[in-house]
């Protein structure tokens, strides 16, 4: 165990603070919902910090109860608001936090949220309490882009693929009904989880991701042999399936809408019929009530965070089914990772150079093949 991640246990009630930063995800209430349930089942005080990391440094601190939480589980986006803060990385910022967690007696912290906010959460770690201990930071990850290093998933991933997939479902019957092409943009920011997996659970023809390392030139010629695929006799024109889907990530900078004017250029005298609309899904994806499984997660993830706040652990995020190079815990799991590791791996899978992001790659392209088939 390194001795960065241990600092005094809770020797009895203690003030635990939680704040939700960064991209809103949904089941960050049911995180919320359940550490302030374990916590106060615990004999802890609960304050729920609005607006992330802004709210620490304005003060804007409310003592939580059962009655706050009770009904949240079910609600997207968070009750407690969220903001990307960046006083916090300056100097004046942190000392600012130093005071706050002074006035209100804070011995412990709950960061919930993706990429920035444990940067956030680890400079946190440094700070110390009122009673001259180190404050006990712990994270749990939660966004929709699946860029967070150490765990399998964050918390809102599980909802926003739904998302995904009943939108192409739903743009699929009337794209079906004219015979058209689609070009559907999700969300991820750099990261093309989203767009990998929505591809293959919505049946799509085609995806642009980034971490494939194709140029955008070799983008376009991939997508001009699907289209081509797709009406070549015995293709997908003159079968079933009477339409050709594609799905963007954000994070490939070629824009939708150029995509749409070069297939429309290149194929016009080839296919004649070609007809093609883009759909950029944008923040619907990030909306919406969490899935069971996020819910589930969240409350899983948030009970061990708010165990370890207890025993004293700080500088830690939870984990989701990623033991590797983690510390077990009694959820079988769910594991805690040191915010160094979690950081640096949150940086190479954005990367894409990590061995995750190049597993995911190495998945996708075993089965590309088959999709415009
Ligand atoms: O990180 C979550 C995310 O939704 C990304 O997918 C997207 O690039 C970004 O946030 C959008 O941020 P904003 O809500 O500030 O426009």
């Amino acid at each position: 165990m390194s001795p960065l991640t241990q600092v005094q246990p809770l020797s009895g009630p203690g003030k635990i603070g939680i704040l939700t930063s960064g991209g809103d995800a949904p089941g960050m209430n049911a995180a919320l919902r359940s550490a302030t349930k374990v916590a106060l089942s615990r004999g802890h005080r609960v304050y729920g910090i609005r607006h992330g990391f802004k709210g620490l440094l304005d003060g804007e601190l409310v003592e939580m109860d059962h009655g706050d939480v009770d009904d949240i589980v079910r609600q997207g986006g968070t009750v407690l608001g969220s903001a990307r803060e960046l006083r916090f990385k300056e100097p004046a910022g942190k000392e600012l936090a130093q005071e706050r967690l002074m006035e209100f007696g804070l011995d412990g912290v709950v960061v919930i949220g993706g990429d920035g906010s444990l940067t956030g959460a680890r400079e946190l770690a440094k700070l110390d309490t009122a009673r001259g201990e180190r404050l006990r930071v712990v994270g749990i990850p939660a966004s929709i882009d699946n860029d967070v290093g150490c765990t399998s998933l964050a918390i809102g991933v599980d909802t926003a693929v739904n998302t995904i997939v009943s939108a192409v479902d739903r743009i699929s019957d009337t794209a079906r009904a004219h015979d058209r092409t689609f070009i559907v943009e999700v969300m991820g920011r750099d990261c093309g989880y989203l767009a990998m997996v929505g591809a293959i659970a919505s049946a799509a023809d085609a995806v642009l991701y980034r971490e494939s390392g194709r140029s955008h030139d070799e983008m376009l010629v991939h997508l001009e042999e699907t289209v081509r695929q797709a009406y070549r006799p015995g293709g997908r024109r003159s079968r079933a399936k009477r339409m050709v889907l594609i799905i963007k990530a954000e994070g490939v900078t070629l824009p939708a809408e150029r995509i749409k004017a070069h297939l429309d250029a290149t194929l016009r005298t080839e296919i004649p019929t070609l007809e093609t609309r883009v759909t950029v899904l944008g923040h619907l994806v990030r909306g919406g009530a969490p899935s069971a499984m996020d819910r589930l997660m969240a409350a899983r993830l948030a009970h061990i965070a708010v165990r370890a706040l207890e025993a004293g652990r700080t500088n830690l995020m939870t984990g989701w089914r990623a033991s590797e190079g983690g510390e077990e815990t009694m959820d079988r799991d769910v594991s805690l990772f040191d915010l160094d590791t979690v950081l640096r791996e949150t940086a190479e899978l954005r990367a894409a150079t990590s061995e995750t992001a190049q597993r995911r790659v190495a998945m996708l392209q075993a089965v590309e093949s088959i999709f415009a088939l």
